[in-house]
């Protein structure tokens, strides 16, 4: 992250830069970076049928499923579906894919914004300000003051972007595009698989669990009393949500990033000095009882916090700022999957005699 141009005063960089680094696959000049912010400015227009799509749906229809929804309403501009149908050779598939992933990452602050003005505000919306990098943006159109938040929006989506290709949302991508589906089809299946609790809602329970323990306590706990609320939760057949990770064996470097921001920024703030004292107490623990692979803590453990300091206090769209990020990671990916002109992924199905000869040798 220390590698990426950054805006004049601030020390979170351009996300444009990281977009650049995610398709080009090198670091970019500050000129670079800016050529994005400028691609994305100029295709930032969302189509008001978006705008009406998300106003007729039920007011209690989940952020995330909204979200979902507007990306999905947005297909009928994809390039590549038009060109495909048009005849295109298969060493150009990688051009429209790269339009359309400009064209839909361009739009995607404006879109999550609108929903939570939408959901959480009345509907007070707050026009977009094409003065401002993409992430500020975001952070101006969510209405949040505090000129921080333009820091963290920035860190936030450059952390949450690509995590290896394995995680659902990568690889829901992955597979639906193989079919040579348009990245809208992908990556709104991508944000049906964050929203289950072991993906891109594990953050909001993060988030939930923090509370209560703060509201049991009616403030931050001694170490003491939470290393054995934390034995307590252990014993009962609970988790410590947020600690462990599929594949890391250490902290999530993405957890470290959002710890320093925290302590550089509000180390006072209640609910962050709650993470960090979990950060400093359920390792230890969770290695005394011997049961976890990976006793540390990874993203979601402690990204609600930073969210909640500045009052975005709506769990429900803490999952689409995750998607919103994760969509600039697999649409870079998926543009180069066209451009190695990767195969259809379809895997090979074994009937029940085929897995009892697989067990019968284990
Ligand atoms: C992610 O970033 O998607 C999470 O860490 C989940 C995962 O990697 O499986």
């Amino acid at each position: 992250m220390e590698k990426l141009p950054r805006p004049a005063g601030s020390e979170i960089p351009y996300v444009g830069g990281l977009y650049y680094l995610l398709l080009v696959g090198n670091i970019p000049t500050l000129e670079e970076a800016l050529e994005v912010e400028k691609e994305w400015k100029s295709r930032s227009r969302v189509p008001v049928y978006v705008f009406d799509t998300l106003r007729a749906v039920p007011a209690d229809t989940p952020a995330l499923t909204m979200f979902s929804l507007a990306i999905l309403s947005l297909q009928r501009e994809s390039e590549f579906a038009h060109q495909y149908h048009a005849g295109l050779k298969k060493d150009s598939y990688w051009e429209p894919m790269l339009e359309d992933s400009l064209n839909l990452t361009a739009k995607l602050p404006e879109i999550a914004a609108f929903i939570y003005r939408l959901k959480y505000k009345s509907g007070a919306l707050i026009p977009s300000d094409l003065d401002l990098d993409w992430g500020a943006n975001f952070a101006h159109m969510m209405g949040v003051e505090d000129q921080g938040y333009r820091d963290l929006s920035r860190l936030y989506f450059l952390l949450h972007s690509d995590h290896e290709s394995g995680n659902v949302s990568a690889h829901a991508t992955h597979l639906v595009a193989s079919s040579l589906s348009d990245i809208y089809y992908a990556a709104s299946a991508a944000m049906n698989g964050l929203a289950g609790p072991l993906h891109g809602l594990a953050a909001q329970e993060c988030l939930d669990w923090l509370l209560c323990v703060y509201q049991m306590y009616g403030s931050v706990p001694s170490k003491e009393a939470l290393r054995q609320y934390a034995w307590d939760t252990l014993k009962s057949g609970q988790v410590i949500p947020g600690y462990g990770h599929a594949v890391l064996r250490k902290t999530d470097p993405r957890f470290t990033a959002q710890y320093e921001f925290g302590m550089q920024h509000f180390p006072d703030d209640e609910i962050f000095k709650l993470a960090a004292l979990v950060y400093d107490t359920v390792p230890d623990v969770l290695r005394e009882q011997g049961k976890a692979r990976d006793p540390w803590p990874n993203v979601d453990a402690i990204s609600g916090s930073l969210q909640y300091h500045y009052g975005i206090h709506e769990f429900d769209f803490h999952t689409v700022m995750f998607g919103v990020s994760r969509i600039l990671g697999v649409s870079a990916n998926t543009v180069w999957a066209r451009a190695l002109g990767q195969p259809i992924e379809r895997p090979k199905s074994l009937t029940t005699a085929m897995l009892e000869a697989i067990a019968e040798k284990a």
